[in-house]
């Protein structure tokens, strides 16, 4: 049995759906992600686990437990905000201690598990600190500590590196991988970030307005999306508009306007004539010299512009009916990375397996 099982569970604010028939389990010890924009229904849904908020609609189960009727308070559940939410008068082992003496566990328990935790989170020469005097890593690393130390079964983390900058968050980001490995605790972990979603997760649910649009482990929700919203939303993807000429069992024809034809995987469910769109990855698209380029899905543009930054370069190639493709370049071949130039024309060329056809 899941150790949290969310079913068909709905949260109205008026006639808004915050939350709208949602439901999903996670198993313990997963690294579980609710990712989407800003309004989605994320903190919603989180405080409704926590026991903030309850569901006007479907079942919330812990352990196969309905937890309708416990009060926040009594759920094995701790929830880390972005915010820290730390007490400033008190040290940062006070901090962690509070939850257990909060609990009523004796003075030789707290010592211990505060000593435990503040090593857990690398915090042990900060135990006489006070909040001011950390960085905002360290804060949300006490923060964290205090979530952990009474072994709650389920830690809930709500946007926990929003207010951090892009190198700490990295660094923090690896830190919850290992603290989560380490103390085998099960997240639900709340982003509106999708590469930080991709980086942390062993499984992604992906919201919008409300609902989950995608639910899969995070490099099937990067090269298998369901359709616009979610290509869109996870990484760079080009997209444009096809028309299905022939849908066989071996493969998809799909005709571009002013374009031309060319092959894809086949989708069950999907017949000739079908208008939609085809999605592919920007380093999924080869970029070269007509005769570099032995590929049968190819079209011949013109570098509009491109971007080197280090590693990779990114080309925009406008193709002849006026569609702009992006593709990404590694610059892998040892020495000074070597370009085409803005108004070169090259051949742009992908694998018949490389991409989707979409038709939502
Ligand atoms: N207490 C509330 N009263 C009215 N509307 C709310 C309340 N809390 C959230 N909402 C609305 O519900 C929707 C989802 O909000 P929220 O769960 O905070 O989204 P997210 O965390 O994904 O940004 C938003 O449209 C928000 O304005
Ligand atoms: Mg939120």
């Amino acid at each position: 049995m899941a150790l949290l099982q969310i079913e068909n569970v709905t949260r109205r604010y008026g006639a808004l759906a915050a939350v709208e028939d949602v439901s999903f389990s996670v198993e313990a010890g997963e690294f579980f992600t609710l990712l989407g924009p800003s309004g989605c229904g994320k903190t919603t849904l989180l405080r409704m686990i926590a026991g903030f908020e309850s569901p006007d609609a479907g079942r919330i189960l812990l352990d196969g437990v309905d937890l309708a009727d416990i009060p926040a308070e009594k759920r094995p559940v701790h929830t880390v905000f972005q915010s820290y939410a730390l007490f400033p008068h008190m040290s940062v082992a006070e901090n962690i201690a509070f939850p257990l003496k909060m609990a009523g566990k004796d003075p030789a328990t707290v010592r211990t598990r505060t000593r435990e935790a503040l090593a857990e989170v690398h915090l042990d020469d900060k135990a006489d600190n006070y909040p001011h005097e950390l960085s905002g890593g360290q804060k949300q690393r006490v923060a964290l500590a205090r979530g952990l130390v009474n072994k709650p079964r389920l830690l809930l983390l709500d946007e926990p590196l929003g207010a951090l900058d892009a190198k700490l968050r990295e660094e923090m980001q690896i830190e919850l991988i290992n603290l989560q490995k380490n103390v085998g605790v099960t997240f639900v972990f709340v982003t509106h970030a999708q590469a930080e979603a991709l980086a942390l997760s062993h499984r992604i649910a992906l919201m919008r307005e409300g609902r989950i649009e995608q639910m899969d482990e995070p490099s099937r929700l990067y090269s298998s999306p369901r359709n616009r919203f979610v290509a869109d939303f996870i990484g760079n993807i080009n997209l444009f508009e096809v028309e299905v000429k022939d849908a066989g069992t071996s493969h998809l024809r799909l005709a571009a306007p002013g374009l031309g034809e060319f092959a894809a995987l086949p989708r069950t469910g999907i017949q000739a004539g079908k208008h939609g769109w085809f999605a592919i990855r920007p380093e999924q698209v080869r970029i070269g010299k007509h005769h570099d380029v032995e590929l049968k899905n190819r079209f011949i543009g013109r570098v509009r512009d491109f971007l080197y930054i280090g590693d990779v370069t990114t080309y925009k190639v406008e193709l002849e009916n006026g569609t702009v493709i992006e593709a990404l370049m590694a610059n892998s071949d040892p020495g000074r990375a070597r370009f085409f130039e803005v108004g070169d024309e090259v051949t742009v060329a992908w694998r018949h397996d490389a991409g989707h056809f979409l038709d939502e």
